[in-house]
């Protein structure tokens, strides 16, 4: 082999120096990226808080693993486009992606509900504020915003609620059914997590790390449940002892129909038997899910429910399922499976601790993109060429 001097012009390019990505979203490639960025702005007990399941975490486990059960069966040759637009309730959305509700977003990073209703406004897909979300429904904007709703001891307080969100213009109502009392968040025990969060001698230690997250909580409005205690007064006990009506039951869909004109969403079925009372009683859509592990331990993976629960009641209601969802290809799986769309609940926390609404953003883009290129490696056209030929549990 004859040898040769490299010449100048080809070592050129290869020493220019890149400077280094500093910013942790734009330096994301994918969702784990940005729960890594995340871990390192916020506190532990804050991170824990978003990340963690109830009691041994095995709900938890179980909603990540059933994904690794997923085999696609592509179809080459195919051609042309992908796309991955849908309808939800009737509305358009660039994606069959919905962000679900999370309590105490503005915890996780000081732009909150607003940022996070942009971002999923921005991207055409729809955002649902929490009731124990850290922004009033009147002031939060967007085009498709629904509003979860938790059924509160006090029937005439539930009732204002749900008349605020409708007057503030939110398009459907998310019943949560999964909560007849609260998860035993082990971890959020442990770390002495109180909401808000208190300055104690472990806090001020972890803070010293985190003075970023600390100076913007302490400096911008003081976090409080902004949906259902109007001047933040209310103490966490009095929060404790009003909410979570554990004698809520199927007869008061009857009674949410009537005060609420809009499309009825049920979130926390976990059984194809519930999936068909949610059709019977009228639900305009389902959303198949165990809370992301933090209620019920030892439950079924939402995922592994969707065959039966689209072939009980697909043609009846919409079929959604959440628990676990980290990719495009994740989206791919659950559609194929039969589920129209699936909700996200910690990934978009990830993407707005690691740097508020843009990352919120590139959550969404990453999962958009990776979507269309799995509908392309499967050779799928559309959303709704995806089905169990394609997709499959193994
Ligand atoms: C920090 C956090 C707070 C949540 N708060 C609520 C809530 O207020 N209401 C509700 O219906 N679900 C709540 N959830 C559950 C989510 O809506 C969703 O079902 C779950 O996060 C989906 O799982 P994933 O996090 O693996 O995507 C919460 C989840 C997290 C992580």
């Amino acid at each position: 082999m004859t040898r040769r001097v490299p010449r100048w012009r080809e070592l050129r390019p290869l020493l220019q120096p890149r400077s280094p990505e500093l910013d942790p979203v734009k330096r994301a490639h994918t969702l784990h990226d940005l729960r890594a960025a995340a871990r390192k702005r916020v506190p532990k007990a804050v991170f824990d808080y978003v990340e963690g399941g109830a009691d041994d975490e095995i709900s938890l486990r179980r909603n990540r693993s059933a994904f690794e059960r997923i085999e696609f069966s592509p179809q080459v040759l195919i051609g042309g486009d992908a796309d991955p637009s849908t309808t939800l309730l009737g509305a358009p959305a660039k994606l069959p992606l919905i962000l679900a509700p999370t309590g105490y977003t503005r915890m996780m990073q000081h732009v909150g509900e607003p940022a996070v209703a942009s971002a999923a406004t921005e991207a055409g897909i729809p955002y649902t504020l929490s009731t124990m979300g850290t922004t009033a429904p009147e002031d939060l904007k967007g085009d498709n915003l629904w509003f979860q709703l938790y059924v509160w001891r006090d029937r005439g307080f539930t009732k204002d609620l749900i008349a605020r969100a409708q007057n503030a213009g939110f398009k459907a109502l998310v019943l949560t059914v999964d909560t007849p009392v609260p998860g035993n968040r082990v971890r959020d025990v442990r770390n002495g997590l109180t909401l808000p969060p208190r300055l104690s001698l472990k806090t001020l230690v972890d803070g010293a790390t985190k003075p970023r997250w600390w100076w913007n909580m302490l400096t911008t409005e003081p976090l409080r449940f902004a949906a259902i205690d109007g001047d933040g007064s209310m103490a966490p006990a009095e929060v404790g002892a009003k909410m979570f009506d554990r004698d809520v039951t199927w007869a008061d869909l009857a009674w949410l129909r009537e005060i609420w004109s809009g499309p009825l969403v049920i979130k926390g079925i976990q059984s194809v038997k519930d999936a068909r009372t949610a059709a019977e009683s009228g639900a305009d859509a389902l959303v198949l899910s165990n809370h992301g592990g933090r209620q019920l331990d030892r439950g079924p993976a939402p995922l592994e429910l969707v065959p039966a629960v689209a072939d009980a009641v697909g043609d009846r209601t919409e079929v959604y399922v959440d628990g676990g969802i980290r990719s495009g290809a994740d989206i791919a799986a659950a559609v194929g499976l039969g589920a129209r769309a699936v909700l996200i609940g910690r990934p978009y926390l990830y993407g707005l601790m690691a740097g508020g609404q843009a990352g919120v953003t590139k959550v969404i883009s990453i999962l958009h993109e990776e979507l269309v290129r799995t509908l392309r490696l499967v050779g799928a056209n559309t959303i709704r060429d995806l089905d169990r030929a394609i997709v499959r549990l193994r």
